[in-house]
């Protein structure tokens, strides 16, 4: 009976298992892509132990994110400050801000327990992915991208989906979202802020060739000549672009000279 079947087919199983796997695979990323409810988490907005407002701390105080979260820029985990944080102003010492105010009381309690304050957390990827917060705020990714108007908000909400198909969408396209390293924290910045002649030296002074930048203003257009310095350049960007710096300018050149490249590939975020 052996023979009865060509020799082949031993592996016919094996290719079907195969092939099933990947049919698997592929119905589980389409449905998370499609069907993992995009929107249910944006909006949650947990009642915290202590009426922290950002709103009130960044938007009218003027403090930078990173006095409280200090770590984004150096680490994968972006830290919730410490009790001491709170501390430095509002401590029991005279002339500290608030210092006896009852919604005070558990960050004055902490300080005596040595207790942390159990902050809700909000913002939470599943243990299988693998995410870095230094990889994206160190290349031009802002905070408000995947957070919103934090400086707006009294308590802090879930304001994106954080999904695989809202990471992926930008890894496609990063330069709808890339600025100036020192602009991450400022979350109300708007591209048309940069004054054009010197966000073009800044690239200059880098390294970058006048060139080399009015190639990617041109974006595959042909020109009679390349711009050979910085008045020339301009004159080519504001032909482009119009008066004003726009976010495809800024995007599309900080994309080439920083050489991002935001992978798609399951191993970047599936270790
Ligand atoms: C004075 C300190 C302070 C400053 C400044 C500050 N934060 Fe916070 N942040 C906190 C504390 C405390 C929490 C935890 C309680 C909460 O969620 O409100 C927090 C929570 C958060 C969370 C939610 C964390 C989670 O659980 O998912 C995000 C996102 C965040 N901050 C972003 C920012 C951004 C962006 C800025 C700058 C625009 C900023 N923060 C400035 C103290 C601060
Ligand atoms: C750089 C100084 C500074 C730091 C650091 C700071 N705060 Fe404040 N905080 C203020 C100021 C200023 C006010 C506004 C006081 C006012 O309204 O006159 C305030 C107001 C508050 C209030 C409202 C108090 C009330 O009675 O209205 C709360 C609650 C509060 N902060 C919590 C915190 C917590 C929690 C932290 C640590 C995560 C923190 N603050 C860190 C300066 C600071
Ligand atoms: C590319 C998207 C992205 C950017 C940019 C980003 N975050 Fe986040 N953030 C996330 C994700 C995703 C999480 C959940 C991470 C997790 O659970 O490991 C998170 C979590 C946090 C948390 C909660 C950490 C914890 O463990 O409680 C804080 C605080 C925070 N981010 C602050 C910031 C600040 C401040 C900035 C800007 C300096 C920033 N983030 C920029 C995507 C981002
Ligand atoms: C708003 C844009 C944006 C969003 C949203 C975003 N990323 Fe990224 N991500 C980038 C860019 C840009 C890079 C490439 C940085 C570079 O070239 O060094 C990157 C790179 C990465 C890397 C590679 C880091 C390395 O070690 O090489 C990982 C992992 C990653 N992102 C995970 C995530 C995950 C997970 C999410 C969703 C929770 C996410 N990203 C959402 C823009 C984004
Ligand atoms: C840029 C980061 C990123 C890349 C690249 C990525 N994923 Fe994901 N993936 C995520 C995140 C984030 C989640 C969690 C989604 C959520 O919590 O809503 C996820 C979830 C999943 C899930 C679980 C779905 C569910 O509903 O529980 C599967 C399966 C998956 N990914 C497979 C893949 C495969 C296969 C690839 C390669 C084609 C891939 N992923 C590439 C970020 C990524």
């Amino acid at each position: 009976m052996g023979n009865f079947f060509p020799r082949w087919t031993n592996w016919v199983p094996l290719k079907i298992a195969v092939c099933l796997g990947f049919v698997l695979v592929g119905v589980a990323v389409g449905a998370s892509y499609y069907f993992t409810p995009k929107y249910t988490r944006v909006g949650y907005e947990p009642t915290q132990p202590v009426a922290f407002s950002h709103k009130q701390h960044v938007g009218e105080l003027g403090l930078d994110c990173r006095y409280c979260h200090s770590y984004v820029e150096q680490s994968s985990h972006s830290n919730v400050p410490t009790n001491q944080t709170c501390y430095n102003c509002h401590g029991p010492d005279k002339g500290q801000v608030k210092k006896d105010s009852p919604k005070l009381a558990k960050v004055r309690e902490a300080n005596i327990t040595g207790q942390p304050i159990e902050w809700v957390k909000v913002h939470k990827a599943p243990d299988y992915v693998y995410f870095n917060h230094s990889v994206h705020v160190n290349r031009g990714v802002s905070c408000v991208s995947c957070h919103g108007k934090i400086n707006e908000m009294e308590v802090v909400k879930h304001a994106e989906p954080q999904s695989m198909g809202w990471c992926l969408d930008c890894h496609r396209e990063p330069e709808k979202n890339l600025r100036p390293l020192d602009q991450i924290t400022n979350l109300n910045y708007k591209p048309e802020q940069l004054n054009r002649d010197a966000f073009y030296q800044g690239l200059a002074d880098k390294g970058a060739k006048f060139e080399d930048l009015g190639k990617t203003v041109l974006n595959g257009k042909p020109a009679e000549k390349l711009p050979a310095d910085l008045n020339a350049l301009v004159a080519l960007a504001t032909d482009t672009y119009g008066p004003t710096v726009t976010q495809q300018e800024v995007g599309s050149q900080l994309k080439h000279n920083w050489r991002i490249h935001a992978p798609e590939d399951c191993t970047t975020c599936h270790r």
